[in-house]
C-alpha cells in the first residue's frame, strides 16, 4: 500500500516537473518575442526618422558633423560635431546624452567659460521621452564595431551608462 501510494506520488511530482518545464518554455519564448534587440530595432527604425528631419542638417546625414568641428566659430558657436563614433559622443553615458538631446547645449555651457555659446537646440519640447530614447538609440547603431584603442565603443560607453543611465520614461 505505502509502495504504491509513493509511485503514485512520485509519477504526480513527474507530472508537476512537466507542467512547469512547459510553462518555463512559454515564457522563455514569449519573452524572446519581446527582447530588447526588438524593441532595438523599432526604435532605430524610428530614431532615424527622427534623425533625418530633424538632426541631419547639422550632424550629416549619416552622422558625420560639419568640418572642424573642434574650432569655434566667429560667433564663439561650435560647429556640430560628429555622432557617428568618430567624435567623442561614445565618452558619455546615456543620461548625458539624453539631457543634452533634451535641453540642448546648455548642458555643455560652462560660466567660468563664457565665450563659449551652444548651437545645440533643446529637443525636449517637442520630443517625447521615447522619441529622445529611439533617436539616441539610432546615433548608438551608427558605431558598429568602432573601436578606440581597441576597445569597442559601444561596450565603452555602455559602461559609462551604468553610472549615468536614460533616465526612467513614462512620466
Ligand atoms: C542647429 C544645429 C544642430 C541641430 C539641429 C542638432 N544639433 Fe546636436 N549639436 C550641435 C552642436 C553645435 C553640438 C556641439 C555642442 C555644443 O556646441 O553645444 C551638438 C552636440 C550634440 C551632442 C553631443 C555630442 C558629443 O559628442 O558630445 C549630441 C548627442 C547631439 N548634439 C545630438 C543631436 C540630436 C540627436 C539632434 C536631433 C534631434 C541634434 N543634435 C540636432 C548642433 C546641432
Amino acid at each position: 500500500m505505502f509502495a504504491v501510494r509513493s509511485r503514485l506520488g512520485l509519477s504526480r511530482a513527474r507530472g508537476r516537473a512537466a507542467a512547469l518545464v512547459a510553462l518555463l518554455l512559454a515564457l522563455f519564448l514569449l519573452a524572446s518575442c519581446t527582447s530588447s534587440s526588438g524593441q532595438d530595432a523599432a526604435a532605430v527604425s524610428r530614431g532615424k526618422e527622427l534623425f533625418a528631419a530633424n538632426c541631419a542638417t547639422c550632424h550629416g546625414v549619416g552622422g558625420e558633423g560639419q568640418p572642424n568641428w573642434h574650432t569655434a566659430k566667429a560667433d564663439g558657436t561650435l560647429p556640430a560635431p560628429p555622432l557617428n563614433g568618430d567624435g567623442h559622443t561614445w565618452h558619455h553615458g546615456d543620461g548625458l546624452l539624453y539631457r543634452v538631446v533634451s535641453r540642448g547645449g546648455q548642458e555643455f555651457e560652462d560660466p567660468r567659460f563664457s565665450s563659449f555659446k551652444s548651437a545645440m537646440p533643446a529637443f525636449g519640447d517637442r520630443f517625447s521621452h521615447d522619441d529622445i530614447v529611439a533617436v539616441l538609440t539610432y546615433v548608438k547603431s551608427l558605431w558598429g564595431d568602432k573601436t578606440s584603442r581597441g576597445v569597442s565603443i559601444v561596450e565603452s560607453q555602455a559602461f559609462a551608462s551604468e553610472q549615468d543611465p536614460f533616465p526612467p520614461g513614462g512620466g
